[in-house]
């Protein structure tokens, strides 16, 4: 890694933030944008992208709405093209658009399954492809890339988890290439979170409670406590980590979820634990 890494902080660095119309990119920019940082706020969605450029601008902040389908390699070359001449070279780079196909595997079309992994994971390594090279003229830089829970453990549907697994991978294997460029490579796992990816599940009072319900802390994730482990990772404070994961998720993957049988269990323990 070269010495320019671990010196920056955020005032004056230009951060691209995809997913950045909602939920937890939008929460990334905003926090990014308080430290100080310009933010290329790139979303396929041109009104929530506008929305929140003008928020961070409204807030004091400096913000650049770029509307783009990430799994566009052109578009997407073009949009970092018009970053670098407006705002200058990035040397931040979240990756978190991302899109959800609730379905069972036997359910799911090809075309659905493709979609998933286009934006999830096709989309992360354009953006990679798109910003790498611009990251290394300014001597270096660090990327942030949102994975999940369900890359971790057979949480969520195939389409969705093989991405997002693919994402956790891609991630340690890109650490030991960008070191050399003064690049680090990171992710971030978040548990459920309340953002518009899951609004319509959320919304079901009998689902929020279940899942609260298998999150020791007793609370959903709010976008947030995403944001505040991506500045992490993408600030100087992390100067010496690069090629890991970062689980924000309550305590969620944490521990074992008894269906039922749990009270039993734990009652088994209270008689006998003291015992044995
Ligand atoms: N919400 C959760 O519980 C949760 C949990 C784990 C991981 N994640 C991940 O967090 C990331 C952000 O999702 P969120 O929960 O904030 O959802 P969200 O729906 O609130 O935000 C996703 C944003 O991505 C944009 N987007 C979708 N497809 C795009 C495309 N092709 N090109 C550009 N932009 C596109 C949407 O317009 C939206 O603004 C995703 O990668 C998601 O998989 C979310």
């Amino acid at each position: 890694m070269n010495s320019h890494q671990g010196e920056r902080g955020f005032a004056g660095q230009v951060a691209v933030v995809t997913g950045a119309g909602s939920g937890i990119g939008r929460a990334c920019a905003e926090r990014l944008a308080q430290r100080g940082t310009v933010i290329a706020v790139l979303d396929s969605n041109t009104d929530a992208a506008a929305e929140s450029a003008a928020q961070i601008t409204l807030a004091g902040g400096k913000a650049l709405a770029v509307a783009v389908d990430v799994s566009d390699e052109l578009a997407v070359g073009r949009a970092v093209a018009r970053v670098c001449d407006t705002l200058g070279q990035p040397t931040i780079l979240v990756n978190a658009a991302g899109i959800i196909v609730r379905k069972g595997l036997l359910d799911s079309t090809v075309q659905e399954w493709r979609r998933v992994l286009d934006v999830n994971l096709t989309g992360y390594f354009i953006l990679l492809k798109a910003v790498i090279p611009a990251m290394r003229m300014a001597g270096g830089g660090s990327i942030v890339q949102i994975a999940s829970i369900a890359g971790h453990i057979g949480y969520g549907f195939s389409s969705y988890t093989a991405a997002k697994g693919g994402v956790l991978a891609l991630t340690k294997q890109l650490a030991g290439e960008l070191a050399q460029d003064g690049i680090r490579i990171n992710s971030v796992s978040p548990g459920v979170v309340r953002t518009g990816l899951n609004r319509d599940t959320l919304g079901t009072p009998a689902i929020a409670g279940a899942t609260i319900q298998n999150i020791p802390v007793g609370r959903l994730g709010e976008p947030r406590d995403i944001a505040a482990a991506v500045c992490f990772l993408a600030g100087p404070e992390a100067s010496f980590v690069t090629g890991t994961d970062l689980v924000v998720d309550g305590g969620m993957v944490s521990k074992i979820h008894w269906p039922s049988g749990a009270r039993e269990l734990q009652n088994f323990h209270a008689e006998v634990g003291s015992t044995r």
